[in-house]
């Protein structure tokens, strides 16, 4: 089946879409995006996606070319247009086509900006079997830019960082600054110890993860103890349990950091709860 996707105002086959070779979001990143989740059929978190999108869009001075209903409607019709029952919608706005390269930012009232939203099906999305592994991670130097609060699409460090785990044999990797871990590469990162939930407070050294947000609300309602803070790879090595959440992956275990096995090996207790609290919860609130 051909996809249906949305390009500046229309539902298009995926073979017909097309963006101008001056549009700044590939000439210089120059934009913002979002990444929801499906499950039976339905949106997860929307809301708080949209909400981060308004604010990445006015930290970078861009215009917002719909309004956020308008953007639910546009979600929902994929998911129709394109059957997803579990899958990722994939939104992306940039300053638009100036006409030319230029450094300086066109007249946002004279260059619209550019919006594109595109399905991914993922069946089985919910039920990773990393869920039962865990994940193995390495850390690396983070040195993306300083503003990670925005969600903007300059993922080509985030995407070596992968690159850099692929090649060490293992899943994935966490971004480590002045000592300190920051992030995953597209994932936000915990540690347990004796049954706190420890993960790096909000700042501008990490994007504020919509999933992070659902998931320590619902730690906290569990009666769980929440402690947002940086820690370091020793720490998170000593730990009894680490954990990684995001968009596409929930609420994944992480059983090996550096080479080092966290516990048993096994996916601890704390982590395996919370995904199932955020799959539950999260279902029975999709829009
Ligand atoms: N990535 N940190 C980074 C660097 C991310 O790229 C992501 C999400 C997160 C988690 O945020 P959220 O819970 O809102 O998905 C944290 C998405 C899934 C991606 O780029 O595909």
């Amino acid at each position: 089946m051909t996809r249906t996707v949305f390009v500046n105002g229309s539902y298009l086959p995926e073979t017909e879409a097309t963006v101008s070779i001056f549009d700044r979001g590939f000439l210089m990143a120059d934009g913002v995006y979002e990444v929801t989740s499906v499950l039976g059929g339905k949106l997860i978190d929307f809301d708080g996606h949209a909400a981060r999108l308004e604010r990445s869009l006015s930290e970078l001075d861009m215009v917002s070319p719909l309004t956020m209903d308008a953007l639910l409607e546009i979600h929902r019709e994929l998911v129709r247009r394109n059957a997803i029952d579990e899958g990722l919608i994939y939104l992306q706005i940039t300053r638009g086509n100036p006409g030319d390269r230029d450094f300086a930012f066109p007249d946002p009232y004279k260059t619209p900006s550019t919006i594109v939203l595109f399905t991914q099906a993922k069946p089985g999305l919910a039920d990773s079997p990393a869920a039962k592994t865990g994940l193995r991670v390495i850390s690396i130097d983070d040195i993306r830019w300083g503003r990670r609060d925005i969600k903007t699409v300059q993922l080509l460090y985030p995407s070596m960082g992968k690159m850099i785990a692929k090649k060490a044999g293992v899943d994935d990797a966490w971004f480590v600054e002045d000592g300190k871990v920051t992030e995953g590469t597209s994932n936000n990162a915990y540690i347990v110890k004796g049954g706190k939930i420890i993960t790096r407070d909000l700042s501008s050294d990490i994007l504020h993860g919509i999933t992070r947000a659902a998931v320590l609300r619902f730690a906290r309602e569990a009666q769980m103890e929440v402690e947002e803070r940086a820690f370091n790879v020793a720490e998170a090595q000593g730990a009894d349990e680490a954990f990684i959440t995001s968009a596409s992956a929930f609420v994944l275990p992480v059983v090996e950091i550096d080479g080092v096995t966290l516990g048993n090996g096994a996916p601890g207790p704390v982590a395996t709860r919370l995904r199932e609290i955020y799959l539950d919860e999260s279902r029975k609130a999709a829009v």
